[in-house]
């Protein structure tokens, strides 16, 4: 019994947290459309900043692309993102970059 109620309390704990994490992905992603798409494109495939695709991404390390968001590109036009990102979010956009970043999915409220 002690064991059940265990288990509905970390239930209770995480998925608020889930939530909000789901909540703030969503929120990165509809900005990285809107304000890198600005430079990189609509559709990531490049503009003035180059194209932000899985492929063209491919054999980049993570790092560097994180570092490259959070910091910019000093003489170029990447801008620092660090005073809207912090170094996770900005992590978290690199893998997905990575990974072939997500569509916007209409779901927020
Ligand atoms: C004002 C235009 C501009 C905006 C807005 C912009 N970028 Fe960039 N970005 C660039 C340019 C130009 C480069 C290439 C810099 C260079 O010459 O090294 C670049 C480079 C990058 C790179 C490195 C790519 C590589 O092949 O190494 C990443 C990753 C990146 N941008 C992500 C982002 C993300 C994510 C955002 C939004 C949070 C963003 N950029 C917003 C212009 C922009």
């Amino acid at each position: 019994m002690a064991s059940f109620f265990a288990l509905m309390g970390a239930l209770l704990l995480t998925v608020p947290a889930f939530a909000q994490s789901e909540v703030r992905e969503q929120a990165l992603i509809h900005m990285v459309r809107q304000d890198c798409g600005a430079c990189h494109g609509m559709r990531l495939t490049g503009g003035l900043g180059p194209a932000l695709t899985r492929e063209a991404l491919t054999n980049k390390p993570l790092e560097s692309l994180a570092a490259t968001i959070y910091n910019g590109r000093p003489g170029t036009p990447m801008p620092p993102w660090r005073a809207m990102l912090s170094t996770d979010d900005a992590r978290w956009i690199a893998q997905q970059l990575l990974a072939g970043f997500p569509e916007e999915t209409r779901t927020m409220p």
